[in-house]
């Protein structure tokens, strides 16, 4: 895994917007695999910015979302795809028709996972961006979620609908189930970029770098990819 530490949050969005250019760049039709939550507003808005001062187009890059809670929609502000829409695909050129997440509020969940994970063949991502949750878990991949799983409905933690909960007016409000990308969508990606930043992520990094490559801390399959960076700041590195 190739580790870059940065001084601060807004040098590693930099950083991150820097590897993201360079894709975007290398091969405009590129599929990226995108994450939502706090950890890549700073790498949205750089793409923002940079599309409004420098054109980088995104007319033909295609997306895949990794999660979004079930029984929401694009009408609900909490969504996964309301947020997409608000913190990225909005400034950007992007042809919505591009942008995939999975419908939190399909009908039939099943085959919403077998649509999705079909989907994900033929979109194989260019590259991955990944935030962690404070205890190790990548997408809504859990503690115990194992390598193999792929696209599935999970029941979230109390320590995930904890971390969640400052986003909606109260903890009750937060959905007790998503679904998720699984481990194995992830590792197919052909590079992943995972960001993290501050001082309550520094264990699940030191597990993600150096610890056991467990299904106890799902960020920790990363160390079997081939083409993976982790951009951290310096809080969230500290235990390196
Ligand atoms: C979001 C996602 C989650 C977050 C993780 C960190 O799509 O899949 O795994 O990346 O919970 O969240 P933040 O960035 O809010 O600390």
């Amino acid at each position: 895994m190739n580790v870059i530490v940065t001084k601060d949050y807004q040098e590693m969005s930099m950083k991150a917007f820097e590897l993201v250019k360079k894709v975007v760049t290398e091969n405009p039709s590129a599929v990226l695999g995108l994450a939502t939550g706090s950890t890549p507003l700073g790498l949205y808005g750089e793409m923002a910015r940079d599309h409004r001062e420098n054109g980088t187009s995104y007319r033909d890059v295609k997306t895949v979302n990794l999660d979004e809670y079930e029984g929401l929609d694009v009408t609900s502000d909490q969504s996964y795809v309301y947020f997409m829409r608000e913190n990225l695909f909005r400034h950007l050129d992007i042809d919505l028709k591009n942008t995939n997440i999975e419908n939190g509020r399909a009908q039939d969940p099943e085959k919403e996972c077998a649509r999705y994970n079909a989907l994900l063949e033929v979109m194989r991502q260019d590259l991955q961006v990944l935030g962690i949750g404070s205890n190790g878990h990548i997408a809504f991949n859990e503690p115990g979620t194992p390598f193999d799983a792929q696209t599935h409905v999970v029941e979230l933690t109390e320590s995930t609908i904890k971390d969640n909960s400052r986003l909606f007016a109260r903890i009750e409000d937060v959905p007790r189930r998503a679904f998720t990308m699984g481990p194995k969508n992830i590792m197919n990606a052909k590079k992943i970029l995972i960001l993290a930043n501050g001082a309550n992520k520094a264990k699940a990094v030191y597990g993600l770098v150096k610890g056991e490559v467990t299904e106890q801390l799902p960020a920790s399959v990363l160390q079997r990819h081939p083409d993976c960076t982790l951009v951290c700041d310096e809080a969230a590195a500290s235990l390196l």
